[in-house]
């Protein structure tokens, strides 16, 4: 194989894994590539674009990335590298071993253009830092952090399997109680976290890995991010880039107060693809993604999947609010209800989050659509009523017979 061809292969990887286009379309140039190389040369990075399947800048940019990460990868002072692990929207992941320790590593390289913005450079060593502090079983662990050759570079643990994302991708719909199972591993990773005092801001698939030995680890913990990585997101016109499925709307508005619960409605997004098999929103490019996670009423996990429970479809609905304010107010409130779902318990908070949407509701004089389905939760609330009701009966009743007593007291 010539480098050429080579160049190609890992152009046209890397085009599929960001999303820049399709299986399909990666297939046809691939074949149309063959044809017209018996001509002339052509390139895989040129004939795409000639193709329309991806635009002038997201070649110029993949290209880029290629080669600068490429360079800077060989460069790494104490490690080396194995081969590449997968590439991401900003980065490209490394197999590698850290020399001093003789262990296999993962090594992120973010491209040269994040070292220009100092704020950036700034915030990745102090958020790196923050993450060395973090020692989870569930949190991919950061190793190291650093800058060589202008490119900077994160160090971390190496996790040996796959992550959710290519489950999702191969089609795999999980069972509610699989789903649960995981999902409450990543809420215990995002509560460490928090209690600490760092936000994820990227909560998704890709970034829950699946070790071989049955673990589930939240990786990029500690990943400052770049708001201009939106940017990008929202000017590409057409094809996506990093398409923002699970991303909250705060995040979408730019909003730079983000809290636990930005976390807590990529979970939800997460939780919702796992368990339908479908993104919360779909759409042809990431702006109209965006714009859906802002507007559009999320359509309830169980219309979807009917045989999913009531309990689930709620709680993800909570964390999916689209006001921060109406989701749960923290990952300990959600593991309380994710842990009912795990014993078969209805959620609570879950409900008391609905009741107190529906007298909000009530006060605003909108009329409130009752979950047929839920029977559930108004057997809970007709046994509160009872309950209430016959607490008050005997008060009333204790009051009485002292009002008695006193009265025919002799005397
Ligand atoms: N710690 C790790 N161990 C093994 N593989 C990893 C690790 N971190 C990332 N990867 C692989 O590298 C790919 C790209 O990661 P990343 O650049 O973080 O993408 P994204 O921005 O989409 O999360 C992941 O999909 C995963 O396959
Ligand atoms: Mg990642």
């Amino acid at each position: 194989m010539t480098n050429e061809t080579n160049y190609d292969t890992v152009f046209g990887k890397m085009a599929l894994e960001q999303g820049l286009c399709t299986d399909e379309e990666l297939r046809t140039s691939l074949s149309e590539l063959g044809e017209r190389l018996k001509a002339s040369p052509i390139m895989l990075k040129d004939l795409m674009v000639e193709l329309g399947y991806v635009t002038e800048s997201q070649a110029e940019r993949l290209k880029d990335a290629i080669k600068g990460s490429k360079a800077a990868a060989h460069k790494i002072p104490g490690y080396k590298i194995l081969g590449k692990l997968g590439a991401g929207a900003m980065a490209v992941v490394y197999k590698g071993r850290q020399l001093s320790l003789n262990r296999t590593v993962a090594i992120k390289v973010l491209p040269k253009r994040f070292s220009e913005n100092s704020e950036y450079v700034e915030r990745f060593y102090k958020e790196g830092q923050a993450a060395g502090k973090l020692n989870h079983p569930n949190i991919v662990q950061a190793i190291d952090v650093g800058e060589a050759g202008g490119y900077h570079y994160f160090v971390m643990e190496y996790v040996e399997g796959k992550t959710l994302a290519d489950d999702l991708t191969a089609g795999k719909v999980f069972s509610e109680k699989e789903a649960v199972e995981i999902i409450i591993q990543v809420a215990l990773a995002l509560e460490h976290a928090h209690a600490r005092g760092l936000i994820h801001r990227d909560v998704k698939p890709k970034n829950i890995m699946m070790s071989k030995s049955g673990g589930v680890k939240l990786a990029d913990m500690g990943l400052a991010r770049e708001t201009t990585d939106m940017e990008a997101a929202k000017s590409e016109a057409g094809k996506a880039y990093g398409t923002p499925y699970y991303i909250s709307p705060e995040q979408i508005r730019g909003k730079i107060d983000i809290d636990g619960r930005a976390d807590i409605y990529g979970l939800g997004a997460t939780f919702y693809h796992m368990v339908t098999g479908r993104v919360p929103f779909m759409a042809e490019d990431s702006s109209d993604v965006m714009r859906k996670h802002l507007r559009e009423k999320l359509t309830p996990p169980d219309h979807i999947n009917t045989s999913l429970s009531a309990g689930v479809s709620e709680v993800i609905e909570i964390m999916m609010a689209k006001r921060k304010e109406d989701r749960y107010k923290n990952v300990e409130e959600l593991l309380m209800d994710l842990e009912s779902l795990r014993e078969g318990r209805p959620p609570f908070q879950a409900h008391k989050r609905f009741d107190v949407t529906m007298l909000q509701q009530l006060e605003k004089g909108e009329t409130i659509e009752v979950r047929s389905e839920d029977t559930e939760s108004e057997a809970t609330l007709a046994n509160y009523r009872t309950a209430i009701f016959i607490l008050g009966a005997l008060a009333g009743l204790f009051f009485l017979i002292i009002l008695v007593l006193l009265l025919t007291r002799p005397g």
